[in-house]
């Protein structure tokens, strides 16, 4: 199972990948604001993401704002162009697989976001998605079992070894939900600095 580090703090991700560990970086609005916020005299958000994608060989999710495909698709073009390892993050909504199917067209790597079921992880993958993120974490918050939802994409996508979107568990909270997301046979999971360490 690939490692990702969910986090824009350029000290956490340094000392991560000295580690040999970290296969990759997911950031999200809320992420790169606190960095930001915290070290970011004369930074922006695209800087940020190119010295991210410096530093790690592997993908390096950054998420559109826009929630229009045109608005989509114009931000994750320019994304895209900040550096080969970036995956541009889309929501799973119906502009999202749009955005998903024409950024994926133009050989970008697109992390389709926010999916709260096993069906919404099926249209991702028809749409090309390179990964889909399920929110284990948010899916425990209303009481469900955001596992259960790992474990159902994973046994749909086996069913058509065509589809080859790799199932990345994101809202990681806790030491165990690694080990069960590496039991189901996750592709990837996303993790805080403070769980991974
Ligand atoms: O990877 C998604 C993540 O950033 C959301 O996590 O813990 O806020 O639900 P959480």
């Amino acid at each position: 199972m690939k490692f990702f580090v969910d986090t824009a703090d350029i000290a956490e991700i340094k000392d991560l990948t000295a580690t040999g560990l970290l296969d990759g970086v997911t950031t999200n609005p809320s992420l790169v604001a606190k960095s930001l916020a915290e070290k970011g005299a004369g930074r922006d958000f695209r800087q940020l993401i190119k010295e991210i994608c410096a530093i790690v060989d592997g993908p390096v999710s950054a998420e559109v704002a826009a929630v229009d495909v045109e608005g989509m698709l114009e931000e994750g073009r320019l994304l895209a162009k900040i550096a080969k390892n970036v995956a541009v993050k889309v929501p799973l909504t119906w502009d999202g697989l749009k955005a998903c199917k024409a950024l994926t067209g133009e050989g970008t790597m697109v992390n389709v976001t926010l999916c709260f079921s096993a069906n919404q992880a099926l249209l991702a993958a028809k749409a090309g998605a390179t990964f889909v993120s399920p929110f284990v974490g948010r899916l425990d918050d209303i009481g469900l079992d955001g596992m259960e939802l790992v474990r159902e994409i994973r046994a749909i996508y086996d069913n058509y070894p065509d589809l080859s979107t790799e199932i990345l568990a994101a809202s990681i909270r806790t030491v165990n939900h690694v080990k069960q997301a590496a039991l189901i046979g996750a592709d990837v999971a996303t993790v805080p600095a403070a769980i991974l360490k």
